[in-house]
């Protein structure tokens, strides 16, 4: 009967220790990752103001004018709350934690000009989403911007969700052009 080679152990100790430390951080992670998770924490808590934004709208838009932007405030709301899971994870991946204290959420989201608004009326309530969703059509560009190689996989997240962010702001913006012509 032929004899099993004998397992050779391939890693040393060191190495798989490093390894369980770092787990996706590679050296060709090129970014650094501290800087990389408290850009996404700020572009998380933007998301997390324009879900509870996008709520609010849709629980007080009840004119029966627009009866779909009622649907449309809450489709969106839902993909704020991914856009916001997303982040976290990758937060976590990165060996970040996402920010959870309420107080420091609303003071990253007002760094990049995010307040929570709530106005009178349906076209005020469109106007706000419209500039938030700008607000962070350039603070996601700006970001993918600065990652450039050196973090391929955020990368990624941020254009996935640049490309949603994009679509909310036209969709808005559509909007607000077919009411001004109503109006006119
Ligand atoms: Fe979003
Ligand atoms: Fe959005």
């Amino acid at each position: 009967m032929k004899k099993k080679p004998k397992q050779q152990t391939v890693f040393s100790e060191k190495e798989i220790g490093e390894a369980t430390k770092e787990g996706a951080i590679t050296k060709q992670y090129l970014a650094d990752p501290l800087l990389i998770v408290s850009s996404l924490n700020r572009l998380r808590s933007t998301e997390i103001t324009s879900y509870l934004q996008y709520k609010q709208h849709a629980y007080m838009a009840v004119s029966l004018l627009s009866p779909g932007l009622k649907t449309e405030f809450e489709a969106h709301a839902l993909q704020e709350l991914e856009h916001a899971d997303i982040l976290a994870n990758r937060i976590q991946q990165l060996g970040g934690v996402p920010v959870f204290d309420l107080q420091e959420l609303a003071g990253k989201a007002a760094s990049i000009g995010v307040y929570p608004e709530q106005g009178t009326t349906l076209l005020e309530m469109v106007r706000e989403n419209l500039m938030l969703e700008r607000r962070q059509v350039e603070a996601y560009s700006a970001l993918i911007r600065e990652i450039g190689d050196k973090d391929l996989v955020t990368r990624q997240l941020l254009l996935d969700i640049l490309q949603t962010t994009e679509q909310h702001a036209s969709e808005l913006a559509d909007f607000l052009k077919r009411s001004s012509e109503t109006r006119g």
